[in-house]
């Protein structure tokens, strides 16, 4: 599962976030279990938050190749809204959920933050991530200026920071199927406005 891993940071610049550790192909399986157990002894025993999920990428590969299952554990999109969410773990207490997402061919998310950190993993499909970030000069609520998007294939794996600001495009013709971690979170997820950086300058 080749690919590379970015970093999205809150000012909308997204950075190639180079992997800790290497992944590999196990002799036994690497399970779900297995991923949530090394995910609680990452919180554990990493207190910098980048480096956590650089030690995370690796793993959720090796999850993603040695439990192929997780691949086709999805909800199919709902017509009306264009998406679904499968959850696979989501437990009280347990800081993380696990689930996988997928999208119709030419939908677009809203402009969002996640208010906690994440990691999304393309299986299927092409995702553009547009990036944004907050503008200082409007008076309209909640205003973003678009710093820049890339497109991401299968192997791909993105990871956000609480306040990073992204939304996603589906590209192509088939839906887009990803894993997607996320940290519990006490905050509320905002939703964003865009304006024209470029009006705002004259
Ligand atoms: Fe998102």
């Amino acid at each position: 599962m080749a690919g590379q891993d970015w970093l999205l940071s809150e000012d909308g610049q997204c950075e190639i976030s180079p992997s800790i550790g290497r992944y590999q192909l196990p002799a036994k399986y690497y399970r779900l279990y297995h991923f949530l157990n090394d995910l609680e002894g990452i919180l554990d025993t990493e207190k910098d938050d980048r480096r956590r999920l650089q030690l995370i990428c690796p793993l959720v590969r090796q999850l993603l190749m040695s439990s192929s299952w997780l691949q086709s554990a999805v909800r199919k999109p709902d017509p009306n809204t264009g998406w679904s969410v499968f959850k696979l773990y989501d437990e009280p207490f347990f800081p993380w959920t696990v689930q996988t997402a997928a999208w119709l061919p030419g939908k677009t998310s809203e402009i969002h933050n996640h208010a906690t950190w994440g990691v999304v993993a393309v299986i299927y499909g092409q995702e553009k991530n547009i990036f944004w970030k907050r503008s200082l000069n409007s008076d309209v609520e909640n205003a973003v200026e678009r710093v820049g998007d890339r497109i991401l294939s299968p192997g791909d794996i993105i990871t956000f920071v609480p306040n990073a600001i992204h939304c996603i495009e589906t590209v192509g013709n088939e839906p887009t199927i990803t894993f997607n971690l996320y940290r519990e979170t006490s905050h509320q997820v905002i939703y964003f406005n865009a304006i024209d950086s470029s009006n705002n300058r004259e």
